[in-house]
């Protein structure tokens, strides 16, 4: 099996480039359909979604406003804080627009509720979330996401944007610590 250390830790390959591209494409296709003669404004949050949006927005047909925000509740630990800094948000007027937003991963969900109720206050059209993985054992949130490229159990993954420490979001692959 494929590996690779980081932090003396050993990640074995959990999902090959080739199944997370497919996957894009699906939902890439639902948010087209539902999203039909509308010009939603993708907002990718920064850092680790850059990949997983390049490639969504990339099958997109519905003339999406992309503009990224940074928010984060990590730090370098291995398990949500719970504390979450806005530190780029929106530089647009979104009153009337549909947002989406794109994470990598919605872990405990607290990342993404705290800025999804900080855009609301603005009266956005309406606000959806997309997310590459899921972990839905250890979510917390308020609202579910509502494109979800794949569930996962509860184990720390890098890679396709992810990191550990701020490294391994080059790589092609998702690999998960077993
Ligand atoms: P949440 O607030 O717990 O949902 O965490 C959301 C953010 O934490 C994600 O956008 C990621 O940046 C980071 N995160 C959560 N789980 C992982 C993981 O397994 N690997 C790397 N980053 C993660
Ligand atoms: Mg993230």
């Amino acid at each position: 099996m494929k590996t690779v250390t980081y932090q003396n830790k050993t990640f074995t390959l959990f999902l090959e480039e080739a199944k997370i591209q497919a996957k894009i494409a699906e939902i890439a296709q639902k948010i087209n359909q539902d999203y039909a003669g509308k010009s939603p404004l993708v907002v990718p949050i920064l850092n680790g979604s850059f990949l997983f949006a390049a490639d969504l927005v990339r099958h997109l047909t519905v003339d999406p406003e992309i503009h990224f925000v940074s928010i984060s509740s990590y730090g370098d630990a291995l398990s949500s804080s719970g504390k979450v800094n806005i530190f780029h948000d929106l530089q647009v007027e979104i009153q009337g627009r549909d947002i989406i937003l794109v994470e990598d991963i919605v872990d405990t969900g607290l990342t993404c509720q705290h800025y999804m109720e900080h855009l609301r206050k603005s009266a956005p059209a309406s606000v959806r979330l997309t997310t590459l993985l899921f972990k839905p054992e250890t979510f917390k949130g308020n609202y579910q996401p509502d494109y979800i490229g794949f569930e996962i159990p509860p184990e720390f993954v890098i890679g396709y944007g992810m990191d550990i420490a701020q490294q391994a979001r080059e790589l092609r692959d998702i690999y998960h610590l077993k």
